[in-house]
């Protein structure tokens, strides 16, 4: 949580946002996060504090990357929000990104380069080197860690600069938090998990299961299931490792554990019993959906992360389509949990009780894992 106001009064404050968004031929597609981010910005802005915006873009693994990944654009977009002018430094560190950082006056913001070109040619942002962390922090009197999408992340803007300034949480993880606690508090809720790869999902089911009253899957990750039952699932993805493992959890919650009951190929709607070998499900079936809505009550609480099937495409859209659909139209109380999941949300215009900014961070929030930045803070 945030300080009060008057102890920011006149301090430079690093704010670590998250402002990895998706920018494509030089347009932001999605400034979510940026909106996401104004809160604990004009909290501070009214602080009179002076406020130096730190965030990654993207990977850098080479000089063409930096080039693709540049936070200038984001700089433009975020003065337009807050209806002031950001600073955009384009160094890292050095001179110029000292002096502008020492010249700002109360109520002024800059937007620090992406601390990723730190990672190229060596990797120091990302490995949360030492002596860039403590170069970052003895920039600011004060660090608030306001990015929820990178808050699993040990890197040097994250935990590097918090475990050695110390400082708070800001409104957006605040929130973030909140709405993350609400669910894993609510002993009957649905799960709903899709997405490509089962491997990152386990976690969440054997942290939640007992705690939920079912579990719907979905997407590529649902046919390592599908195998572990004995099912034919043809050429579609499947995780030979994990396969008894998910076994293991069937056999002890068969009861919770609810998978599709027919899916899509590229020759159409088939009921799971009726695959053939070169078969490649993309996406549940017509009587999965009718299913998985039957299994959800209005008054329940639901979290999804991870699409049904291959919604890009629009052949293989309607199972993540129509289920969203159902819960938002229906004001069915539901909490998505970013990445893919969100931006099928916002593809197809519906809201929801929470989109979450952060897909791989309430992912692991959900698993029951602990944030080292979060600990380091709360000290
Ligand atoms: C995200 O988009 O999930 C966050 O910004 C984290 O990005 P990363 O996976 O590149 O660390």
């Amino acid at each position: 949580m945030l300080k009060p106001k008057e102890l920011y009064k006149d301090k430079k404050v690093i704010v670590r946002v998250d402002y990895n968004v998706p920018v494509k031929n030089g347009i932001i597609e999605d400034n979510n996060r940026i909106v996401s981010s104004l809160k604990t910005i004009n909290y501070l802005i009214d602080s009179g504090a002076k406020i130096i915006l730190m965030s990654h873009l993207g990977k850098i693994k080479n000089e063409e990357d930096k080039i693709n990944n540049s936070l200038y654009i984001v700089s433009l977009e975020l003065s337009k929000l807050l209806g002031i002018e950001v600073k955009f430094c384009k160094y890292t560190r050095g001179n110029e990104l000292e002096n502008v950082v020492n010249s700002l006056k109360p109520g002024e913001v800059i937007l620090m380069e992406n601390t990723r070109y730190e990672d190229y040619p060596k990797t120091l942002e990302s490995s949360c080197d030492k002596e860039l962390s403590s170069y970052w922090a003895s920039l600011a009197d004060e660090y608030v860690m306001d990015a929820f999408g990178s808050i699993h992340r040990n890197h040097a803007s994250t935990y590097g600069i918090a475990s050695i300034l110390g400082g708070t949480t800001g409104f957006l993880v605040d929130e973030e938090l909140d709405y993350l606690k609400e669910v894993i508090n609510n002993k009957d809720k649905i799960i709903i998990l899709g997405g490509a790869k089962v491997n990152d999902k386990l976690g969440v089911i054997e942290n939640l299961v007992n705690n939920s009253k079912k579990i719907l899957l979905g997407g590529g990750m649902c046919f390592t299931f599908l195998k572990a039952l004995g099912k034919n699932i043809g050429d579609s993805i499947v995780d030979e490792e994990k396969i008894n493992y998910c076994k293991e959890l069937l056999d002890k919650y068969k009861d919770k554990i609810i998978l599709p009951i027919d899916i899509v190929t590229e020759n159409g709607n088939k009921n799971i019993d009726n695959i053939n070998d070169t078969d490649i499900g993309f996406d549940i079936g017509n009587n999965t959906i009718s299913l998985y809505k039957s299994l959800i009550n209005k008054e329940d609480l639901v979290v999804w992360n991870g699409p049904m099937g291959k919604f890009e495409d629009e052949r293989y859209e309607k199972g993540t389509k129509e289920l969203l659909e159902y819960l938002s139209k229906n004001n069915i109380k539901t909490v998505i949990c970013g990445g893919d999941t969100g931006s099928a949300s916002k593809k197809y215009g519906l809201s929801f009780y929470y989109i979450s900014t952060g897909g791989g961070a309430s992912l692991e929030y959900l698993e029951g894992k602990k944030f080292e930045t979060l600990e380091v803070l709360n000290k």
